[in-house]
């Protein structure tokens, strides 16, 4: 049997989705693993996370870059090469990618976005969902390109929204969607990328 291919995680929070990957990936027969948790952010608390399920993880915090958004990433994307990543997942990296590191992982970056795509691009998408006064939405994991939040949808789920529903409501049954949703689009991905 060939080796899985091996993941990196980025995060820049509480990694509720790559714990997610992580124990989905615990399963003999899924088809990768989760190697690496990489985050921009020392403070991250799914570092630690990691670190307790026995997964490598460190910090490479952007700050001493200052506004070299590139050199940040290639000392990312130099820890990534040397651990052997086949394929990175965005999971709460609150960075805007370069299209430097975004061409140099193309077809092999995936990232998980809170809205049913193309609906609801960017930031705070719950509250925008809501005074729009939408029945449904969800979320996508979908690789990246580019433009924020555009690139090839890999899978979506749907929830309703519920009358009487407030963003936090919203988020947590969205959330609870990602947690399974982002392992099973992983999979998807590497059955692709390995026929
Ligand atoms: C998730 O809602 C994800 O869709 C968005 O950022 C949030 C990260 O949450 N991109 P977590 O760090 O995975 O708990």
């Amino acid at each position: 049997m060939s080796a899985k291919p091996r993941v990196a995680v980025l995060i820049s929070g509480r990694g509720s989705n790559m714990q997610a990957l992580i124990e989905a990936a615990r399963a003999p027969d899924y088809p990768a693993e989760i190697a690496l948790v990489l985050s921009d952010k020392p403070e991250a608390p799914g570092l630690e996370i990691a670190r307790g399920f026995g997964v490598a993880a460190r910090a490479i915090p952007a700050k001493p870059f200052g506004r070299d958004r590139e050199a940040h990433e290639r000392a990312l994307d130099a820890v990534l090469r040397e651990q052997n990543i086949a394929i990175v997942c965005l999971a709460g990296y609150m960075r805007i990618l370069t299209p430097w590191l975004v061409n140099r992982w193309s077809g092999r970056m995936l990232n998980i976005h809170p809205s049913l795509l193309p609906a609801y691009k960017g930031l705070d998408t719950h509250a925008r969902v809501l005074a729009a006064g939408e029945v449904r939405h969800g979320c996508s994991v979908h690789l990246v390109t580019e433009g924020m939040d555009e690139g090839p949808v890999v899978a979506q789920a749907e929830v309703p929204v519920q009358p009487g529903d407030t963003e936090e409501s919203l988020a947590a049954r969205v959330l609870t969607q990602e947690h399974l949703l982002y392992p099973a689009a992983l999979a998807k991905l590497v059955q692709t990328l390995t026929p």
